[in-house]
């Protein structure tokens, strides 16, 4: 990613997007709120004037039915799940400055202005509209009807209304200009690339109103309608400063924001609409949008109606918070999908945090505290500087206080560029080396020797031990300042929040500063931490689903058009599918659509959706559509079938693939006579790796569905397929 642009002036202004309210945060969540607070911690220490805001969107059918599932009303329903995102954030020592709720009157009177403002420029009108409507993206989407929603999968609703519309047809070229114009506009470029060809796709009017439910901010003047929730939503980055208000010199000062955060899947909304709306206002534009991954979970999504998500407070209870934002920044390359364990997350604990850094802070104080009494020595000039161990150790010294710059300056081009994971593990390669040098030096060889030059040696090497862990802690302070700060005051130095990291230089730690009470940063995860995690999720997700504390997004079935029947659901969702498919603008945007089609008819979201019918089998592991691109799947045909000695069940088959002939062992006997399938045209697994079979070596897999009692009925089609062709 490009480094984010310095400021001109000396103020930085960054977002998170705001929360639904329908589901509860979990790390998926928090991910968000955590980078920006790293970023946000970052730019303080560098002496910018910081403003982070995040906070909660309240309105939209989606909350409206959540509110109304949980017998509560929408206002009473958005206070407590907001309330909810508050006290995690809070319990996380998040450094937002400011938390928006759309439903405060600070926000809901400005985005009527701003409604207001755009309809007297011209670029709002009224006409009448009908057409596919997803309540869970809240968005007009181009799909026929009964049709899933090309972004999310989840069945749409034929909307007819009366609605107001925003010229965003008008801004095409605009968009386009501007992202040719600044190209760190949107990041990462995968993102920029497919908000362009969205845009090069055609731009139509957007409808910004409803009427068919009433938990919006009305449009002023016509109040039977309110405002589309995106636009509501998008404005608060702008009324929360103030945009609108009487007071606006928070606006003047901080807008445009230098940094908007959002994931992946609502970068169109931030990158398309949001400066089109701003233009069409008059208004600055961001700087930089960021659309960063997912974090995903036993390999999907994690997401609250895939029933896949981790609670953070599960983590702060057992490793604590700064495990957490140490994983996903240390983790997860930011822009690009992760992975979360439990496993993962408790081996990152242990191998860096408290054998890294951890150990390396204990280790060290606990030295000056034994040899020096606990304040810092003096790098000490020695009497002899000719001595050859003199000379060299502080050539040693010289070493790690000239790694210093590198290192740091490594470190902040990376952190700059959002690079995260790149600039976590730099510093903690520098760890490593401080590492290899104290175990080299052995101060507790010196500190047991009689010959007083060593101890010159000893004073010299604690001393630039304790000087690289300052600066260490100066730099990793965004990313987990909790134990910071507590090296920080065990180091005798105060509160670390007024740290000028703009100076910092090697020699700053001043001999003779008192070492404050020592204690340990990161004890060791006891044997059963991940246990215990997966312990505390399950007895929340049973307690959660007896007392069912917070309704779900609404799931298809929920929705008044979906049918009742399974298999027409599916058949209508499949035919959604193939229109999203072919009208997707981007590979990224047609494998979305897969994913979710995936997700939402054939693993558990379906299951919950379909009112009757069939058991639903147990959810596979998702794959992206990369893993499946792997599975070389074929036509070919069998060119000789007969029993295997002593084997019931094993029929050995030659099969011609046309370009080639193959032997594969296959478990048909019990089902087909060899004679019944020479000649017949099958699936197979071409690239499965050779395995042995009775003495056979069997070249690939026969595709069957398994039915019941395990019995197998071989994959056909109805046309005639030449043998050889790709299953895709
Ligand atoms: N309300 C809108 C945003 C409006 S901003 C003007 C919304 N809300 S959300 O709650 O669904 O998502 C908020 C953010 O959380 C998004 O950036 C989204 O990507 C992020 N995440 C939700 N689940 C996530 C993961 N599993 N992994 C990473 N981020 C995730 O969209």
């Amino acid at each position: 990613m490009t480094a984010l642009f310095l400021p001109m002036s000396n103020k930085f202004y960054l977002t998170t997007p705001i929360y639904y309210v329908n589901a509860r945060p979990h790390i998926g969540t928090t991910y968000t709120t955590v980078v920006a607070d790293a970023i946000a911690r970052r730019k303080r220490a560098l002496g910018f004037e910081t403003w982070f805001l995040t906070g909660t969107d309240e309105h939209g059918q989606k909350i409206e039915r959540s509110a109304e599932k949980a017998g509560l009303s929408p206002q009473a329903f958005t206070d407590k799940v907001s309330a909810q995102f508050k006290a995690l954030w809070d319990r996380m020592g998040l450094t937002y400055d400011d938390y928006i709720r759309t439903t405060e009157p600070r926000h809901t009177r400005a985005v009527q202005k701003l409604f207001a403002l755009l309809r007297d420029k011209g670029f709002i009108y009224k006409d009448t509209y009908t057409g596919q409507y997803c309540v869970s993206d809240e968005a007009f989407v181009d799909v026929p009807p009964g049709a899933p929603c090309p972004d999310c999968g989840r069945i749409t609703e034929t909307v007819s209304e009366e609605n107001y519309f925003f010229k965003l047809s008008a801004f095409e070229r605009p968009l386009l200009e501007l992202f040719e114009s600044q190209p760190e506009f949107i990041q990462p470029a995968t993102r920029r690339n497919e908000v362009m060809s969205f845009v090069k796709a055609g731009l139509k009017d957007l409808s910004v109103s409803r009427t068919s439910f009433t938990w919006g901010i009305p449009v002023p003047g016509d109040e039977k309608h309110v405002i589309y929730v995106w636009m509501d939503a998008l404005a608060n980055y702008i009324t929360a400063l103030g945009w609108g208000s009487d007071d606006t010199s928070k606006f003047e000062k901080f807008w445009p924001t230098d940094l908007h955060i959002v994931g992946k899947e609502i970068t169109r909304f931030h990158c398309v609409y949001w400066p089109a709306f701003l233009m069409a206002a008059g208004l600055p534009l961001p700087k930089s949008i960021v659309g960063h991954g997912w974090l995903l979970f036993e390999e999907s999504k994690m997401s609250k109606s895939r029933g896949n998500i981790v609670r953070a407070e599960t983590i702060l209870e057992v490793l604590g918070a700064d495990a957490l934002r140490y994983f996903l920044l240390r983790e997860i390359v930011f822009g690009q999908d992760g992975n979360f364990s439990f496993d993962a997350l408790v081996q990152r604990y242990n191998s860096d945090l408290a054998n890294g850094y951890g150990n390396l802070v204990s280790r060290t104080l606990a030295m000056i505290g034994k040899y020096f009494d606990g304040v810092v020595p003096a790098p000490e000039p020695y009497p002899d500087s000719d001595h050859a161990t003199a000379g060299n150790q502080v050539g040693k010294q010289a070493y790690l206080s000239e790694r210093f710059p590198e290192i740091a300056e490594k470190f902040n081009e990376e952190f700059e560029k959002l690079d995260f994971s790149r600039a976590v593990a730099t510093l903690w390669g520098f760890i490593s080396e401080v590492d290899v040098f104290i175990t080299a030096e052995a101060p507790w060889k010196l500190a047991s020797s009689e010959n007083e030059l060593l101890r010159y040696q000893l004073a010299t090497v604690l001393y630039t031990a304790a000087e690289a862990i300052r600066i260490l802690t100066a730099l990793v302070y965004p990313v987990i300042p909790d134990a910071a700060a507590k090296v920080w005051a065990q180091l005798g130095l105060g509160d670390i929040r007024t740290t000028d990291l703009k100076n910092l230089a090697w020699g700053g730690l001043q001999p003779g500063t008192k070492l404050g009470e020592l204690g340990p940063v990161f004890p060791r995860a006891e044997k059963d931490a991940v246990d215990r995690m997966k312990q505390i999720e399950e007895e929340n997700n049973s307690a959660a689903a007896a007392a069912a504390p917070v309704a779900e997004t609404p799931k298809v079935a929920e929705t008044p058009t979906a049918p009742a029947e399974h298999p027409s659901r599916l058949k209508s969702a499949l035919e959604g599918l193939a229109t999203a498919i072919s009208e997707s603008t981007s590979e990224s945007a047609a494998i979305t659509a897969l994913e979710t089609f995936v997700e939402n008819n054939i693993g558990d979201g379906a299951a919950e959706a379909a009112p009757a019918g069939p058991a639903y089998p147990e959810r596979s592991p998702e794959i992206t559509i990369d893993d499946f691109i792997k599975v070389d799947l074929r036509v070919a045909q069998i060119k000789v079938a007969e029993r295997v000695p002593k084997a019931d069940k094993l029929l050995r088959l030659e099969v011609d693939l046309g370009y080639e002939q193959r032997q594969i062992l296959a478990g048909l006997a019990e089902t087909y006579a060899p004679e019944s399938l020479v000649g017949r045209k099958v699936v197979i697994v071409a690239n499965l790796a050779p395995r042995k079979l009775r003495g056979f070596e069997s070249n690939g897999m026969v595709v069957a569905a398994s039915l019941e009692g395990g019995k197998p009925a071989l994959a056909a089609f109805i046309e005639d397929i030449e043998i050889g062709a790709r299953l895709k």
